[in-house]
């Protein structure tokens, strides 16, 4: 069995602000760490969380002290891929001390679980809010899922190369996807396409291939389907996912929502 948890679109602030001046990021990301560490008695062993980018607000080094200090409580290996809130020398500077991180270039990366490869993409484009995978990142990826030879993959990557009915979201998912549609297009093995940037549970298909897109674990993008939505903000509750790949033979992935903060129960049903 390989668990993967996806924890998205942090938003991290300095210590004592808040993001956009109305949520409190910093204590939904520790509710956060303390409900995983509570849940793994349970949930049995993770072998990796995930943050799918936006880990900050506004990609100060502050932000990513902050972040790594709340993060440094949970109870699991976890790497990160940027999202279009972060900075990419900030970030890379913040986990310098990591194997996994490039020292120039893109943040991609792979890990090799028992029973999947988790693929982490750098779709960040400096300054602006929409995503795409450079040349470098395209050739990568086709080399690593030519290497993979269709052992099962969790692809995971912040902007989402779909539209959700969320007009401001839509307008700066991942530009040009034409290629790493072709290369997905064609994979053999079993593929789990995992983004963030929209702050709500969705899901989907992408070339072929189930897409999740996660929520945020402190806030949301409003749901407003109509075409001149304003780009706005709700609070609703924390989130995450739980992306699972059983051994057995034909078992494909699951991937289930858990809510970031600590609820009533558990109760016994009754005959
Ligand atoms: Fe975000």
């Amino acid at each position: 069995m390989s668990r993967i948890l996806q924890i998205s679109d942090t938003h991290i602030v300095a210590p004592g602000a808040l993001t956009c001046g109305v949520v409190d990021t910093a204590t939904a990301l520790r509710v956060l760490v303390q409900q995983v560490n509570d849940l793994l008695p349970s949930l049995g062993p993770i072998d990796l969380a995930v943050v799918s980018g936006d880990l900050t607000d506004h990609g100060t080094a502050e932000e990513y002290e902050h972040f790594c200090e709340i993060m440094s409580g949970l109870r699991l290996p976890y790497r990160v891929v940027p999202g279009n809130h972060d900075a990419r020398g900030a970030l890379r500077n913040a986990f310098s001390d990591q194997d996994w991180i490039s020292s120039q270039g893109p943040v991609n990366w792979r890990l090799d679980l028992a029973e999947v490869s988790v693929i982490g993409l750098d779709t960040l484009v400096s300054g602006q809010p929409y995503g795409a995978l450079t040349l470098e990142s395209l050739d990568w990826l086709e080399a690593q899922l030519g290497a993979l030879a269709g052992f099962p993959v969790l692809l995971m990557f912040h902007h989402p190369p779909v539209k959700t009915g969320i007009a401001p979201m839509d307008a700066q998912n991942l530009r040009d996807a034409t290629r790493l549609r072709q290369l997905l297009q064609v994979y053999q093995g079993r593929c789990r396409i995992a983004c963030g940037h929209v702050h709500r549970m969705l899901t989907t298909s992408f070339a072929g291939h189930p897409l999740i897109i996660a929520p945020g674990s402190a806030h949301a993008v409003t749901l407003d389907l109509r075409q001149r939505a304003p780009n706005s903000l709700t609070l609703e509750p924390g989130a995450m996912v739980l992306h699972s790949l059983d051994p057995v033979e034909g078992a494909d992935f699951t991937s289930q929502m858990l809510f970031a903060s600590s609820y009533d129960g558990p109760h016994p049903f009754e005959d």
